[in-house]
């Protein structure tokens, strides 16, 4: 048995290549949450897409700039674990309250993120 697989597996085991992304979808009846294991450096809008997770309304989900930070309609609100944010979007964020844009967040620690409600765009399906 190698050091790895001896070694408890943590959240944030810096041995680890991947990280819990913990998913609050705040849309549902049943306030449904899912964690996603997430290799390190994924964009957080590819790990939510990937697990069918979509953070965009029902209208931008096939309308979008795809991932470019330029449509501003892949917000989610991030919990806990927030990176640092580093994106012109982000200043607004903070300032105004906005959601973070998730094709500019990186997951490099373990976080947890809740899906937004869309008011625009068709909302959520
Ligand atoms: S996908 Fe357009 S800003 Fe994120």
């Amino acid at each position: 048995m190698s050091d790895r697989e001896s070694r408890p597996r943590t959240e944030c085991d810096p041995a680890d290549s991947t990280v819990t992304v913990r998913v609050r979808d705040v849309n549902t009846d049943s306030d449904r949450v899912t964690d996603l294991d997430v290799e390190r450096g994924t964009v957080l809008r590819d790990a939510l897409l990937d697990a069918g997770l979509s953070p965009y309304a029902r209208l931008t989900k096939r309308v979008n700039c795809g991932g470019r930070g330029l449509c501003a309609t892949c917000g989610v609100r991030v919990r806990s674990g927030e990176p640092t944010p580093d994106h012109w979007h982000d200043g607004l964020a903070a300032r105004f309250g906005y959601p973070r844009l998730s094709c500019q967040v990186r997951v490099d620690e373990p976080m947890t993120v809740e899906l937004v409600e869309k008011v625009v765009w068709g909302g959520r399906e």
